[in-house]
């Protein structure tokens, strides 16, 4: 299968290109990355070079660039991940997340459309329902609400994506994942952020009363199950998927300080993110039942392995905490 996967330099992508060189040997696999910020060719320079891996470093926006490749090439599915992903990001400038989420996802609906791509995955987010009270679930039913620019703009082409299904009948499959953590996920996010502050002693920055909740899933699980969708998923539906595992944040930083036997005083309590959506959680029963969809790894597991991780990765993590980029983003972020 000739397979063109998108934004596979960041957190998910990377562990899904690996994923798949290493599961499918019949895949051949383009990537295509603007390497931002968030897109690090280090993330996958432990495979490379690969003889069934080609990167291509351009934006998915740029229709010329994105028509020329699908033209040349014909690939046979698509996966997209490329996206501006970070909720405080988009707080403070919505234009990349317009431009990347919005445009980029119709520039690579249109090119694929021209070309008869035979599958297409749009990697959506939990993000686009909103958020819960105390109880209840999200299924695939449930409106769309999302409620910061980043939900907006994935929403946005969630719906482009089922629009090209419903105009054209392209063959369009749409997951929508909750929050994932585990290996090369980039120390701007909630669990990299408190491991490594922690590492460093530093103080951890906990949002409002901190008990806002999140559906935790490991990556590994999240790539495990796109695959199914991309080879099996019905043209026009969506998935949920996640692990059934809710947790508070306060509760996910103290058991990181616990696995870590770091200072619980390193919590602090900061000025809340405006608009923070208080609870996510899905049902991912659909998912289950049509794609045999079944997370593996139990979370204190897959949280201590991560922090082996990032203890066995120190170099990984210390370039980017040490670019001048992260540490403006930190200060304006944090003060
Ligand atoms: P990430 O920020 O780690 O990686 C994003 C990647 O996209 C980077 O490699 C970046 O260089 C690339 N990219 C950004 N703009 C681009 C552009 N214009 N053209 C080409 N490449 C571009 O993000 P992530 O956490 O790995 O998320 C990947 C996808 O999964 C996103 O679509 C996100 O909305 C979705 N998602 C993430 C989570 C999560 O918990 N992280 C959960 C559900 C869904
Ligand atoms: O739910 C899926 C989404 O999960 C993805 O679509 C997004 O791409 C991904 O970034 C993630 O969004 P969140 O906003 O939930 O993740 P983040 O890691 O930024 O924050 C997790 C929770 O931790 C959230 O309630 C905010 C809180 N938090 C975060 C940071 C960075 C803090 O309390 N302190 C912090 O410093």
């Amino acid at each position: 299968m000739r397979l063109l996967v998108t934004g596979g330099l960041g957190f998910i992508g990377s562990n899904l290109v690996r994923w798949i060189l290493q599961q499918h040997p019949d895949v051949e696999l383009v990537n295509v990355d603007a390497e931002t910020y968030a897109g690090n060719p280090a993330n996958l320079a432990d495979l490379l070079p690969h003889p069934r891996y080609r990167g291509v470093r351009a934006d998915v926006a740029d229709r010329a660039t994105m028509r020329a490749l699908f033209h040349d090439w014909h690939p046979e599915a698509v996966v997209h991940l490329a996206a501006e992903s970070h909720v405080d990001r988009s707080l403070q400038d919505a234009t990349p997340f317009l431009r990347t989420n919005v445009e980029g996802t119709q520039v690579l609906l249109d090119a694929a459309r021209e070309t008869g791509v035979g599958r297409f995955v749009y990697v959506s987010t939990d993000e686009v329902y909103g958020s819960l009270g105390p109880t209840g679930v999200f299924t695939e039913t449930s409106p769309l609400a999302p409620r910061s620019p980043y939900a907006v703009s994935k929403a946005a082409g969630d719906l482009l994506a089922q629009a090209a299904y419903h105009t054209w009948r392209q063959p369009v499959i749409i997951t929508r994942c909750s929050n994932n953590y585990g290996p090369y996920q980039y120390p701007e996010k909630f669990i990299p952020l408190v491991i490594l502050n922690a590492l460093e002693g530093q103080p951890i920055p906990l949002y409002g009363d901190g008990q806002q909740v999140r559906d935790w899933i490991h990556v590994e699980d999240h790539v495990r199950g796109l695959w199914p969708a991309l080879t099996r998923g019905t043209p026009g539906r969506v998935y949920n998927l996640s692990a059934r595992n809710e947790q508070p944040n306060r509760a996910v930083a103290e058991t990181i300080l616990a696995l870590l036997g770091a200072d619980p005083a390193l919590l602090r309590t900061v000025r809340d993110r405006p608009g923070h959506d208080r609870r996510y959680a899905l049902d991912p029963s659909r998912a289950e039942q049509e794609l045999g969809f079944a997370p593996r790894i139990p979370w204190r597991e897959g949280l201590r392995q991560t922090i082996a991780w990032y203890h066995q990765h120190t170099a990984w993590w210390r370039a980017i905490r040490e670019r001048e980029d992260y540490q403006n983003y930190y200060q304006q972020q944090y003060g």
